[in-house]
């Protein structure tokens, strides 16, 4: 994100489906009106293998939401799983291998601060809690690149109301695991570990915030940020915070952990915007992953007409970095 002036979109050769490949699989999935659970089929699986003996599996794959499908066709697994953002385990995008250190059982959750009543509770008791579906969104991420991802997991609004917030709660910071011993990354000291994101009570509440739990129509793999990561798809994927393991209601507004890095160039509102140009390059085009076609880059990623109204007023406040 920060430090390498390449061009971070660019992916290497050997990581790109060929033309040919990725054209039969679209047409594959265009003739069968599906395409996550296909997707997930047993090839494929077997190739990436990262959720094996994951004890959610047997939730998958979850119903999809037809409120949530896309124009796009979804970017192959085999491309997803392999070009990540995962500072935890390297500051470059190959991470999907260091990434299986990952341990994600037991795995708890941390909901605190503004609530009626303080609580940690197990990751397979929250599945169990929460209403899962399956829903397509675009992730934009703000080095210019995009993908389309067969999401699984629940409203993040769900967790809101598990959590009866008081009045105080104005904002949801949220925080990834810390442990340098498991993930290599975070023995990068000058990194301000953990990775920490948060958002508007608004925007927690909104239809279109996601939490995730599994993807492709099975448990999400480790580098995706198992067993739970947020996606707000008309937000910078910065914002979506991977392998979080606290929710804390707040009156505060959190610094984010980009903020915290590199505050001139990262934002904490970080909303998708063609117009307004990172400090180093420009926001109007992306490069979509799996095709490397480079295609306009829409207001809010596509979702303004879910979420504009919450930015409505707001004069002063840098909305777009
Ligand atoms: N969450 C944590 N904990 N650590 C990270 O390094 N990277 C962010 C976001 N969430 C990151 C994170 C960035 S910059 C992006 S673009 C997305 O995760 C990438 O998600 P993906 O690897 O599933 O595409």
């Amino acid at each position: 994100m920060l430090i390498r002036r390449k061009k971070s979109w660019e992916i290497r050769e050997v990581l790109a489906t060929p033309e040919a490949v990725f054209l039969d699989r679209r047409r594959f999935l265009a003739g069968t009106g599906a395409a996550a659970g296909l997707i997930a089929s047993a090839p494929l699986r077997s190739a990436l293998g990262a959720q094996d003996g994951d004890p959610s599996a047997g939730l998958y794959p979850v119903k999809r939401n037809p409120a949530y499908t896309l124009e796009r066709p979804v970017t192959p697994e085999q491309i997803n799983s392999t070009y990540n953002n995962f500072y935890e385990f390297g500051s470059y995008k190959q991470i999907s291998k260091a990434a299986q250190s990952l341990v994600i059982r037991p795995w708890e959750v941390r909901i605190d601060g503004e609530v009626e009543k303080e609580l940690t509770l197990g990751i397979d008791e929250l599945l169990a809690r929460m209403p899962l579906e399956e829903r397509l969104y675009r992730l934009r991420c703000v080095e210019a690149w995009s993908m389309t991802i067969p999401w699984s997991g629940f409203a993040f609004k769900a967790l809101v109301d598990l959590a009866r917030p008081l009045s105080a709660a104005r904002y949801v910071r949220m925080e990834t695991f810390y442990n340098p011993k498991m993930a290599r990354g975070q023995r990068q000291s000058w990194y301000p570990w953990p990775y920490v994101e948060g958002v508007t009570m608004a925007e927690a509440t909104n239809d279109l915030a996601f939490l995730v739990t599994g993807a492709y129509g099975k448990p999400a793999a480790k580098q995706y940020g198992a067993p739970l990561r947020l996606a707000l798809p008309w937000k910078y994927g910065f914002k979506s915070i991977k392998s979080i393991v606290r929710f804390t209601f707040t009156s505060k507004r959190p610094v984010n952990f980009w903020q915290q890095v590199a505050g001139r160039e990262y934002g904490f509102w970080a909303n998708v915007n063609p117009e307004v140009p990172h400090p180093r390059w420009s926001q109007a085009t992306e490069r979509v992953l799996g095709t490397n076609e480079r295609i306009p880059t829409r207001l809010f990623n596509g979702y303004g007409e879910q979420v504009a109204d919450m930015y409505a007023g707001m004069k002063g406040e840098k909305l777009y970095m």
